[in-house]
């Protein structure tokens, strides 16, 4: 199996302004012994990709974006952003399929699937985001609808992505699943992207996300199976995102 580098990725969200952008050198400061050993992500609102970019020059931490148009040519498209344009800007990654975008914005895993490989056709690596929501565990369909988000979000034929496991119910509250939850869902991604991929899946990355804070990453990095971490509201001050990057253990 192919040696995969843990990538712990911080969404902001709609969070933030030009002032926050600061903390990407503070975070700098505190990670960068442990930057061979785990990939440091941002990914700011759209509006602040370029400056977070210029911020991050002489560092190793990545720029990312956290939506972008499934329309790949330049066109007439009032209020949207383009792979091409997120590419340009310096961004490596862009977020897609978020549960707040899939809730939110009615978008179904076709649109999140041509969003990928726009991010793809780009030269971006496109995280690609699944999970359950409280009723559909509770219903004991959380395999059974993550196994279907993967084989209909993840575009054939290139395995230049990351998927991220963000169950639902998880995402901004105080309750995470159990390592051996974590570990279950892991291990049926995984395996659906071998079937998608055959040997090709073997690189691809398969964050957790939902409410991982510094207390509790030691746990969640201990899951089988979990190649980093999807952080929203503790990627937002360097100390507490800090903390979880030093808390993998592979930044030991
Ligand atoms: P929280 O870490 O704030 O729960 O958000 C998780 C998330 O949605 C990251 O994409």
């Amino acid at each position: 199996m192919a040696a995969r580098k843990p990538l712990i990725a911080g969404n902001w969200k709609m969070f933030g302004r030009q002032s926050s952008l600061s903390e990407i050198k503070a975070l700098w400061g505190a990670i960068a012994p442990a930057a061979e050993a785990v990939e440091a992500l941002i990914c700011p609102p759209a509006v602040y990709v370029g400056q977070a970019v210029w911020q991050a020059r002489g560092t190793q931490i990545s720029i990312g974006a956290q939506d972008c148009s499934a329309v790949g040519d330049d066109s007439a498209r009032t209020g949207e952003i383009s792979a091409a344009m997120l590419a340009d800007a310096g961004a490596k990654y862009v977020i897609v399929g978020h549960s707040e975008r899939r809730s939110q914005h009615g978008e179904p895993d076709a649109l999140v699937r041509r969003k990928a490989e726009a991010a793809l056709a780009a030269g971006l690596i496109p995280i690609i985001c699944v999970g359950e929501t409280q009723v559909e565990r509770a219903d004991g369909r959380a395999s059974a609808v993550v196994g279907a988000q993967v084989r209909s979000s993840v575009p054939d034929g290139n395995a230049a992505i990351v998927v991220a496991y963000e169950p639902v119910w998880a995402i901004g509250g105080a309750s995470t699943p159990t390592v051996a939850e974590i570990a279950e869902i892991h291990g049926l991604v995984r395996a659906t992207l071998v079937a998608k991929f055959g040997e090709g899946a073997s690189g691809v990355r398969i964050l957790y996300g939902g409410s991982v804070s510094p207390k509790n990453a030691a746990e969640v990095f201990s899951a089988e199976g979990v190649d980093g971490a999807l952080v929203g509201r503790a990627s937002l001050k360097a100390a507490d995102f800090a903390a979880i990057i030093l808390g993998h253990p592979a930044a030991k």
